[in-house]
């Protein structure tokens, strides 16, 4: 049955038909639009617009539908249209001409915007758990390597000493603010479309506020034009998921760097690594190389949704119903690459010899040199001077700043005593930083005890 044959005569060109069509994609959709209509139907039974004998009807049709679809005796009928023709034709189906009144003082273009708002609302709430599940892995291996020296990158060189946890914490506080922005996010989405019918609201006494507190909404969108040509939620949500995607992206090619021959910092559990068809000694970082690839898929994504709204007339056209294979994508993949990511990184052995070797070769302790001197009196731009003067030296010879004899560095300045050994200590260097936010062992428990509180 076509909803709309009416004055067209409702039959399309095959093609047409199939390319028309959406219910492959808005299928999932199926119970939160069930939800939707049993509240509107409570609505329209309650303003009088419909009897109260025929919501009885009405809503135990919907649930005998509801119940039926569960328990797999009664399947979605793919020929139809899309989900919503198919729950009001299953209705009339199962309680005859009493159901052809549910769509009354409502469209499609308002039920549609409804529906996938319910179902954002859900999947939001479940990729917060998944994100903090993620942020606890992440964080609770952060808790054994507080003591943990390794290198510490600018442009991939080298650059200063901070521990492993340091490193993994700055992905907790990514983590953080993409809870923190998904939780904005709900409050956000959480308007009702519902009753804004076609595009021009209705002359039937609808109560909106009634379906709003019926359907947990926090308020009702003020303009019936906005409420069905509205997607802000839609690009909005899929920004967030690329964001979630391209932080996920960056640690998985940390890993990928860390697990090679050339760091070693890490290795993969076998659960999560492959084989190579012909090279027998290889075993690659698949996962993290998909969760890499996949951000590309969720930053298509977004691009899609943005460009199928850019310059869209008002109001809902059916460009709009493409909106959901973009954002279900998202959705789902952005839930696999974090439960992946998360036990990915509860599974890996971390190799602190190999860190703490990487942490000797690179002059890590050249910035200490200079701090050193300027807590003597020396200018930082002197002292830099100097202290760049032995790492050369250094290079030169093949030898760390540790090895360098006292009179080598009291060559370069008188203000060198013996205990430029212990400030440029490895350990040593690591317990100094202890500005807020920094790698002292002492500065990343009161991280990890932030977080932790941020995400129980
Ligand atoms: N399947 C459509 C969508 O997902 C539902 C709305 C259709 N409305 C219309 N007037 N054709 O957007």
């Amino acid at each position: 049955m076509k909803l709309w044959s009416g004055m067209l005569d409702g039959s399309l060109d095959k093609d047409a038909e199939d390319f028309n069509s959406s219910i492959k994609i808005d299928k999932r959709l199926v119970f939160d639009d069930i939800t939707g209509s049993i509240a509107h139907v409570k609505m329209l039974g309650k303003q009088g617009i419909i009897g109260k004998d025929e919501v009885k009807k009405i809503i135990a049709g919907l649930e005998i539908i509801e119940k039926n679809l569960k328990e797999k005796s009664l399947d979605i009928d793919m020929t139809c249209e899309d989900i919503h023709t198919f729950i009001e034709g299953a209705l009339i189906s199962e309680v005859g001409e009493v159901g052809k009144k549910m769509h009354t003082a409502r469209s499609r273009n308002d039920q549609v915007t409804t529906d996938l708002k319910l179902y954002i609302k859900r999947e939001g709430l479940e990729i917060i758990k998944y994100l903090k599940d993620y942020g606890k892995i992440i964080t609770n291996l952060a808790k054994n390597h507080t003591e943990t020296l390794m290198p510490g990158y600018t442009h991939l060189q080298a650059a200063q000493p901070v521990s492993f946890a340091h490193h993994l914490m700055a992905y907790s506080f990514m983590n953080l603010r993409d809870i923190s922005r998904m939780e904005d996010y709900i409050k956000r989405l959480n308007e009702l479309p519902l009753g804004a019918c076609a595009l021009a609201g209705t002359t039937y006494d609808i109560d909106r506020n009634f379906v709003k507190d019926e359907l947990g909404f926090d308020s009702v969108m003020g303009n019936s034009m906005d409420a069905v040509s509205d997607r802000d939620y839609v690009m909005e949500l899929s920004s967030i998921l690329s964001i979630i995607a391209v932080h996920l992206s960056r640690l998985a090619e940390e890993i990928i760097n860390w697990a090679s021959p050339a760091y070693k910092f890490i290795e993969i559990d076998d659960k999560f690594a492959t084989g190579s068809s012909i090279m027998p000694q290889k075993k690659n970082p698949d996962m993290a190389e998909l969760i890499r690839g996949k951000s590309a898929r969720l930053i298509g994504n977004m691009n899609g949704v943005f460009t199928m709204m850019k310059a869209l007339p008002l109001s809902y056209a059916k460009d709009m119903q493409e909106d959901k294979e973009f954002i279900f994508d998202s959705i789902d993949t952005v839930k696999s690459c974090l439960k992946i990511m998360a036990d990915q990184i509860q599974s890996l052995t971390v190799n602190k010899e190999k860190m703490l070797e990487a942490c000797k070769v690179g002059f890590l302790n050249a910035t200490d040199v200079a701090d050193y001197l300027v807590k003597k009196g020396q200018a930082f731009r002197n002292a830099h001077h100097i202290a760049a003067r032995l790492v050369k030296y250094g290079i030169e010879k093949n030898l760390t700043l540790e090895d360098l004899d006292l009179e080598i560095y009291k060559k370069e300045s008188e203000l060198f005593e013996k205990d430029i050994y212990d400030a440029i200590y490895l350990k040593t260097c690591l317990k100094n930083r202890k500005s807020q936010g920094g790698p002292a062992p002492e500065e990343v428990l009161k991280q990890i005890a932030y977080v932790e509180e941020k995400i129980s």
